[in-house]
Protein backbone atom coordinates (compact mmCIF):
# COMPACT_ATOMS: atom_id res chain seq x y z
CA UNK A 1 0.00 0.00 0.00
CA UNK A 2 1.22 3.20 -1.08
CA UNK A 3 2.00 5.94 1.25
CA UNK A 4 -0.16 9.03 1.14
CA UNK A 5 1.27 11.52 3.61
CA UNK A 6 5.50 11.25 4.52
CA UNK A 7 6.32 13.42 7.36
CA UNK A 8 9.95 13.78 7.93
CA UNK A 9 10.84 15.65 11.15
CA UNK A 10 7.98 17.95 11.87
CA UNK A 11 7.97 20.54 15.42
CA UNK A 12 5.81 23.16 15.88
CA UNK A 13 5.73 25.62 18.63
CA UNK A 14 2.51 27.88 20.29
CA UNK A 15 4.79 30.63 20.58
CA UNK A 16 7.99 29.45 22.85
CA UNK A 17 5.92 26.13 23.63
CA UNK A 18 6.85 23.34 21.73
CA UNK A 19 3.92 21.27 20.94
CA UNK A 20 5.25 18.77 18.26
CA UNK A 21 8.69 17.60 18.57
CA UNK A 22 10.50 16.06 15.09
CA UNK A 23 7.93 13.36 14.69
CA UNK A 24 8.11 11.00 11.54
CA UNK A 25 5.83 9.01 10.07
CA UNK A 26 4.18 7.61 7.27
CA UNK A 27 0.25 7.27 6.36
CA UNK A 28 -0.84 4.82 3.96
CA UNK A 29 -3.57 5.17 1.72
CA UNK A 30 -7.14 3.44 2.17
CA UNK A 31 -6.27 2.88 5.72
CA UNK A 32 -7.68 4.49 9.20
CA UNK A 33 -5.07 5.13 11.18
CA UNK A 34 -5.80 6.24 14.41
CA UNK A 35 -3.79 8.90 16.84
CA UNK A 36 -4.12 8.19 20.30
CA UNK A 37 -2.50 9.35 23.75
CA UNK A 38 -3.29 11.47 27.18
CA UNK A 39 -4.81 15.20 26.51
CA UNK A 40 -2.29 17.86 25.35
CA UNK A 41 -0.30 15.36 23.65
CA UNK A 42 -0.27 16.90 20.44
CA UNK A 43 -2.61 14.75 18.32
CA UNK A 44 -5.14 17.48 17.57
CA UNK A 45 -2.43 20.12 16.48
CA UNK A 46 -0.82 17.12 14.29
CA UNK A 47 -3.92 16.32 12.88
CA UNK A 48 -4.17 20.10 11.73
CA UNK A 49 -0.94 20.03 10.47
CA UNK A 50 -1.92 17.96 7.55
CA UNK A 51 -4.21 20.61 5.98
CA UNK A 52 -2.47 23.47 7.42
CA UNK A 53 -5.41 24.35 9.52
CA UNK A 54 -3.00 25.65 12.60
CA UNK A 55 -1.89 28.68 9.54
CA UNK A 56 -4.93 29.92 11.43
CA UNK A 57 -3.17 30.07 14.59
CA UNK A 58 -1.01 33.70 14.57
CA UNK A 59 1.36 31.83 17.60
CA UNK A 60 2.00 28.93 15.11
CA UNK A 61 5.34 28.24 14.08
CA UNK A 62 6.08 24.93 11.70
CA UNK A 63 9.49 23.42 11.10
CA UNK A 64 10.01 19.69 9.04
CA UNK A 65 8.18 18.38 6.06
CA UNK A 66 5.02 17.07 5.05
CA UNK A 67 4.92 15.15 1.97
CA UNK A 68 0.84 14.93 0.46
CA UNK A 69 1.33 12.95 -2.66
CA UNK A 70 4.76 13.53 -2.80
CA UNK A 71 4.72 17.14 -2.97
CA UNK A 72 5.80 19.23 0.29
CA UNK A 73 2.60 20.86 1.44
CA UNK A 74 4.67 23.88 3.60
CA UNK A 75 5.90 24.36 0.86
CA UNK A 76 5.61 27.65 -1.56
CA UNK A 77 3.73 26.95 -4.48
CA UNK A 78 0.88 25.20 -1.98
CA UNK A 79 -2.72 26.12 -3.15
CA UNK A 80 -3.85 25.71 0.61
CA UNK A 81 -7.22 25.92 -0.58
CA UNK A 82 -6.88 23.26 -3.02
CA UNK A 83 -5.35 21.40 -0.07
CA UNK A 84 -7.81 21.61 2.07
CA UNK A 85 -10.55 20.51 -0.77
CA UNK A 86 -8.34 17.55 -1.22
CA UNK A 87 -7.76 16.72 2.78
CA UNK A 88 -11.43 17.39 4.31
CA UNK A 89 -11.71 17.34 8.33
CA UNK A 90 -14.51 16.61 10.61
CA UNK A 91 -14.87 17.76 13.99
CA UNK A 92 -15.05 16.98 17.35
CA UNK A 93 -18.85 18.79 18.01
CA UNK A 94 -20.98 18.66 14.55
CA UNK A 95 -21.33 21.75 12.90
CA UNK A 96 -23.84 22.17 10.17
CA UNK A 97 -23.99 25.28 9.00
CA UNK A 98 -27.03 27.70 9.90
CA UNK A 99 -28.62 26.14 6.65
CA UNK A 100 -30.92 23.48 4.48
CA UNK A 101 -29.62 19.90 4.54
CA UNK A 102 -29.37 20.01 0.78
CA UNK A 103 -27.37 23.76 1.23
CA UNK A 104 -25.04 22.45 3.74
CA UNK A 105 -23.79 19.65 1.55
CA UNK A 106 -23.87 21.85 -1.80
CA UNK A 107 -22.09 24.61 0.02
CA UNK A 108 -18.18 23.78 -0.93
CA UNK A 109 -19.36 23.33 -4.62
CA UNK A 110 -20.73 26.32 -4.66
CA UNK A 111 -18.26 28.48 -3.25
CA UNK A 112 -16.02 26.73 -6.45
CA UNK A 113 -18.69 28.04 -8.52
CA UNK A 114 -20.89 25.80 -9.35
CA UNK A 115 -24.44 26.41 -10.01
CA UNK A 116 -25.54 23.16 -12.49
CA UNK A 117 -28.72 22.37 -10.52
CA UNK A 118 -28.57 19.25 -11.81
CA UNK A 119 -25.23 18.59 -10.93
CA UNK A 120 -25.53 19.55 -7.67
CA UNK A 121 -28.47 17.47 -7.07
CA UNK A 122 -26.72 14.52 -8.12
CA UNK A 123 -23.07 15.28 -5.81
CA UNK A 124 -25.97 15.97 -3.01
CA UNK A 125 -27.52 12.93 -3.30
CA UNK A 126 -24.37 10.51 -3.94
CA UNK A 127 -22.81 12.58 -0.80
CA UNK A 128 -25.72 12.26 1.25
CA UNK A 129 -25.69 7.82 0.18
CA UNK A 130 -21.68 7.56 1.42
CA UNK A 131 -22.37 9.05 4.66
CA UNK A 132 -25.01 6.68 5.05
CA UNK A 133 -28.02 9.92 5.76
CA UNK A 134 -29.61 9.92 2.48
CA UNK A 135 -32.36 7.35 3.97
CA UNK A 136 -33.35 9.38 6.85
CA UNK A 137 -33.48 13.30 5.16
CA UNK A 138 -34.20 12.59 1.31
CA UNK A 139 -37.87 13.74 2.18
CA UNK A 140 -36.69 17.12 3.80
CA UNK A 141 -33.46 18.21 2.41
CA UNK A 142 -34.98 21.49 2.85
CA UNK A 143 -35.43 21.58 6.80
CA UNK A 144 -32.16 22.66 8.39
CA UNK A 145 -29.19 21.36 8.95
CA UNK A 146 -29.63 21.90 12.95
CA UNK A 147 -32.52 20.23 12.82
CA UNK A 148 -30.79 17.02 13.09
CA UNK A 149 -29.92 14.85 15.73
CA UNK A 150 -26.51 15.07 16.70
CA UNK A 151 -25.30 12.06 15.20
CA UNK A 152 -27.01 12.79 11.93
CA UNK A 153 -25.16 16.32 12.30
CA UNK A 154 -22.27 14.26 12.20
CA UNK A 155 -22.79 12.37 9.23
CA UNK A 156 -24.23 15.59 7.94
CA UNK A 157 -20.82 16.88 8.17
CA UNK A 158 -19.01 14.20 6.46
CA UNK A 159 -20.99 14.33 3.75
CA UNK A 160 -20.44 18.34 3.43
CA UNK A 161 -16.86 16.73 2.85
CA UNK A 162 -17.28 13.99 0.77
CA UNK A 163 -18.76 16.22 -1.18
CA UNK A 164 -15.60 17.98 -2.21
CA UNK A 165 -14.12 14.49 -3.23
CA UNK A 166 -11.20 15.05 -0.73
CA UNK A 167 -8.76 12.40 -1.07
CA UNK A 168 -8.30 12.01 2.83
CA UNK A 169 -10.64 12.83 5.35
CA UNK A 170 -9.42 13.74 9.14
CA UNK A 171 -12.03 13.47 12.28
CA UNK A 172 -10.85 15.02 15.16
CA UNK A 173 -12.59 13.05 17.57
CA UNK A 174 -16.08 12.76 15.74
CA UNK A 175 -17.89 10.58 17.86
CA UNK A 176 -16.68 11.85 21.41
CA UNK A 177 -20.07 13.86 21.45
CA UNK A 178 -22.41 11.38 20.61
CA UNK A 179 -23.97 8.50 22.33
CA UNK A 180 -22.99 4.66 21.87
CA UNK A 181 -25.78 3.88 18.63
CA UNK A 182 -25.11 7.23 16.97
CA UNK A 183 -21.05 6.25 17.48
CA UNK A 184 -21.56 2.94 16.23
CA UNK A 185 -22.90 4.43 12.94
CA UNK A 186 -20.01 6.63 12.59
CA UNK A 187 -17.74 3.90 12.92
CA UNK A 188 -19.49 1.44 10.77
CA UNK A 189 -19.38 4.48 8.31
CA UNK A 190 -15.55 4.81 8.50
CA UNK A 191 -15.03 1.43 7.63
CA UNK A 192 -17.05 1.53 4.68
CA UNK A 193 -15.45 4.99 3.53
CA UNK A 194 -12.14 3.76 3.99
CA UNK A 195 -12.51 2.06 0.11
CA UNK A 196 -12.87 5.29 -1.19
CA UNK A 197 -10.73 7.60 1.18
CA UNK A 198 -7.82 7.87 3.37
CA UNK A 199 -9.25 8.19 7.04
CA UNK A 200 -7.28 9.98 9.79
CA UNK A 201 -8.89 9.91 13.56
CA UNK A 202 -8.16 11.17 16.60
CA UNK A 203 -9.41 9.33 19.49
CA UNK A 204 -9.72 9.16 23.25
CA UNK A 205 -11.40 5.78 23.36
CA UNK A 206 -9.01 2.94 22.85
CA UNK A 207 -11.71 0.56 22.30
CA UNK A 208 -12.62 2.94 18.98
CA UNK A 209 -9.00 2.94 17.93
CA UNK A 210 -8.70 -1.33 18.55
CA UNK A 211 -11.99 -1.53 16.24
CA UNK A 212 -12.08 0.87 13.58
CA UNK A 213 -7.99 1.49 12.51
CA UNK A 214 -5.64 -0.46 11.04
CA UNK A 215 -2.26 1.62 12.31
CA UNK A 216 -2.06 3.28 15.61
CA UNK A 217 0.27 5.98 16.52
CA UNK A 218 0.93 6.91 20.33
CA UNK A 219 1.51 10.74 21.27
CA UNK A 220 2.87 11.64 24.86
CA UNK A 221 3.78 14.73 25.32
CA UNK A 222 4.53 16.07 21.73
CA UNK A 223 6.50 13.08 20.99
CA UNK A 224 5.42 10.05 18.85
CA UNK A 225 5.99 7.31 20.78
CA UNK A 226 4.93 4.39 18.54
CA UNK A 227 2.96 3.87 16.14
CA UNK A 228 2.47 0.37 14.06
CA UNK A 229 -0.65 -2.29 12.83
CA UNK A 230 -3.19 -1.34 15.11
CA UNK A 231 -3.53 -5.52 16.74
CA UNK A 232 0.41 -5.34 17.25
CA UNK A 233 0.26 -1.54 18.97
CA UNK A 234 -2.56 -2.86 21.64
CA UNK A 235 -1.42 -6.35 21.95
CA UNK A 236 2.26 -6.32 21.53
CA UNK A 237 3.23 -2.55 21.85
CA UNK A 238 7.30 -1.87 21.70
CA UNK A 239 7.43 0.42 24.20
CA UNK A 240 6.85 0.52 27.94
CA UNK A 241 5.06 3.67 27.55
CA UNK A 242 2.46 2.55 24.58
CA UNK A 243 1.58 -0.34 27.53
CA UNK A 244 1.62 1.63 30.41
CA UNK A 245 -1.12 3.90 28.47
CA UNK A 246 -3.38 1.12 26.97
CA UNK A 247 -3.06 -0.76 30.14
CA UNK A 248 -4.61 2.40 31.22
CA UNK A 249 -1.71 3.53 33.95
CA UNK A 250 -1.88 7.04 32.95
CA UNK A 251 -3.82 9.06 31.14
N1 LIG B 1 -4.27 27.49 19.72
C1 LIG B 1 -3.33 27.16 20.62
N2 LIG B 1 -2.55 28.12 21.16
C2 LIG B 1 -1.60 27.81 22.07
N3 LIG B 1 -1.35 26.56 22.52
C3 LIG B 1 -2.10 25.58 22.02
C4 LIG B 1 -3.13 25.81 21.05
N4 LIG B 1 -3.72 24.63 20.76
C5 LIG B 1 -3.09 23.70 21.49
N5 LIG B 1 -2.11 24.26 22.27
C6 LIG B 1 -1.21 23.53 23.18
O1 LIG B 1 -0.52 22.53 22.45
C7 LIG B 1 -0.45 21.32 23.18
C8 LIG B 1 -1.11 20.19 22.39
O2 LIG B 1 -2.50 20.47 22.28
P1 LIG B 1 -3.49 19.59 21.41
O3 LIG B 1 -4.79 20.30 21.39
O4 LIG B 1 -2.86 19.31 20.13
O5 LIG B 1 -3.58 18.25 22.27
P2 LIG B 1 -4.54 16.97 22.12
O6 LIG B 1 -3.64 15.79 22.16
O7 LIG B 1 -5.41 17.13 20.94
O8 LIG B 1 -5.39 17.03 23.47
P3 LIG B 1 -6.93 16.60 23.73
O9 LIG B 1 -6.90 15.11 23.81
O10 LIG B 1 -7.23 17.21 25.06
O11 LIG B 1 -7.77 17.12 22.63
C9 LIG B 1 -1.10 21.60 24.53
O12 LIG B 1 -0.10 21.92 25.44
C10 LIG B 1 -1.99 22.78 24.26
O13 LIG B 1 -2.16 23.57 25.39
MG1 LIG C 1 -7.51 17.33 20.69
Amino acid sequence: MENLFSINKLSLWYGDNQALKEISMNIKQNNVTAFIGPSGCGKSTFLRCLNRMNDLIDSCHVEGEILFQGKNIYGQSTDVVELRTKVGMVFQSPNPFPMSIFDNVAYGLRCQGLKDKKILNHVVEESLKKAALWDEVHDRLNSSGLSLSGGQQQRLCIARAIALQPDVILMDEPTSALDPIATAKIEELIQELKGDYTIIIVTHSMQQAARISDTTAFFLLGDLIEMGDTTQVFHTPKDKRTEDYITGRFG
